[in-house]
């Protein structure tokens, strides 16, 4: 038995030396530790070995036994080495070097993105500058300032996400319109005054396929000497004309908004049917895109404009609206929701 012992601890040692990867050792230890080896099978018939050849052999094949598994960890260490450094050459090696590269695959405006950049444009043609505002708005910027005090009814136009704030401290929210952005403008600027101001606004309310808790609009303002309505219908139907298409119609009617007076609603000619009658436009002919209005004397004053030197219009829109419109997208949810399967396609 202790020969046999000794036999296998050569022939093991011996074709370990011949091992040239990971694999070849793996059979190497199912070969010599394994369940079904030799030196298993003499382990586990130790117990039944007549008395006197118990211990030696016990003793001979146990340390066999640690001798093969030392030396299998070795082993495995430096392939595994040989290996790695295997893998590093090759990728050294340059194989051809006229292929052409790898194109990297380029990623593109979010639609929206787009659209705030059409639109801008458009208005920077027409002599507005750009510009942005806080997200985080006070209530007095939000509301108050455009005329809405906390009891105005037209509070209810406007589901609000509240910041919670200190006791005492000036109420805070998230800002649910562009609006607010036309009073910190004229607070820190005087006439002329053109600008609009693309951005994110929030409402606190259930979403569908046309309401989402956060979507973006444009505002606009443009105060001077001697601004009519006339300047605000000029403006706005040639946006229209230039955003939709040159043979436009567009129809003004009386809305309100607190902050404007008169207050007006902007629609264009329905471009499917060319104002008969269709799904899109609900069969009207005619399609809301944006409200509108001659600056409210009261907001002037607010900002120190003398309402009897100058006037202004502004307008607002639901940005959203327009690509949803001109390519005949039917939930608002698409947009940010983040699925490239609707992004790629802008
Ligand atoms: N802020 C309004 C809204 O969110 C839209 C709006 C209406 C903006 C009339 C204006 C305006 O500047 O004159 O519904």
């Amino acid at each position: 038995m202790l020969q046999k012992l000794a036999e296998i601890k050569s022939k093991a040692i011996d074709e370990l030396s011949n091992l040239s990867d990971l694999k070849e050792l793996e059979a190497w230890r199912v070969r010599y530790l394994g369940k079904k080896s030799e030196l298993t099978q003499i382990l586990r018939g130790v117990a039944s070995l007549p008395l006197e050849q118990r211990k030696a052999v016990g003793a001979s094949a146990n340390e066999l036994k640690a001798t093969l598994e030392r030396h299998y960890r070795e082993n495995k260490d430096t392939l595994k080495e040989r290996a790695f450094q295997d893998v590093e050459a090759a990728a050294k090696v340059v194989k051809d070097v006229s292929l052409p590269g790898r194109p990297i695959p380029l990623g593109r405006l979010h639609p929206t993105t787009q659209m705030v950049r059409e639109i801008c444009d458009i208005f920077v043609a027409l002599g507005f500058q750009v510009v942005e505002g806080p997200e985080v708005e006070w209530d007095y910027y939000n509301f108050e300032a455009l005329n809405i005090p906390p009891d105005h009814p037209a509070r209810d136009m406007f589901a609000t996400f509240w910041i919670e704030t200190e006791s005492g401290q000036r109420p805070m929210l998230l800002r649910t319109h562009t609006s607010p952005m036309q009073i910190r403008v004229m607070e820190r600027t005087r006439p002329p005054v053109r600008v609009v101001v693309p951005g994110k606004v929030y409402r606190y309310e259930a979403t569908d396929a046309t309401h989402e808790s956060m979507f973006y609009q444009i505002e606009g303002l443009a105060v001077d000497e001697h601004i009519t309505f006339s300047d605000l219908k000029g403006t706005l139907y040639n946006f229209a004309r230039r955003l939709f298409g040159e043979e436009r119609q567009v129809r003004f009617r009386c809305d309100y908004f607190p902050f404007v007076e008169p207050g007006v609603e902007m629609a264009i000619d329905c471009m499917v049917c060319g104002g008969s009658g269709c799904r899109l436009c609900s069969g009207t002919g005619w399609i809301e895109i944006l409200g509108a209005g001659m600056v409210h004397p009261d907001v002037l004053r607010r900002v120190d404009y003398d309402p009897e030197v100058y006037t202004g219009f502004a307008f607002g829109l639901g940005l959203e609206r327009i690509p949803m419109l001109r390519y005949g997208i039917d939930d608002i949810r698409l947009f940010y929701s983040n699925d490239l399967r609707f992004l790629s396609q802008f």
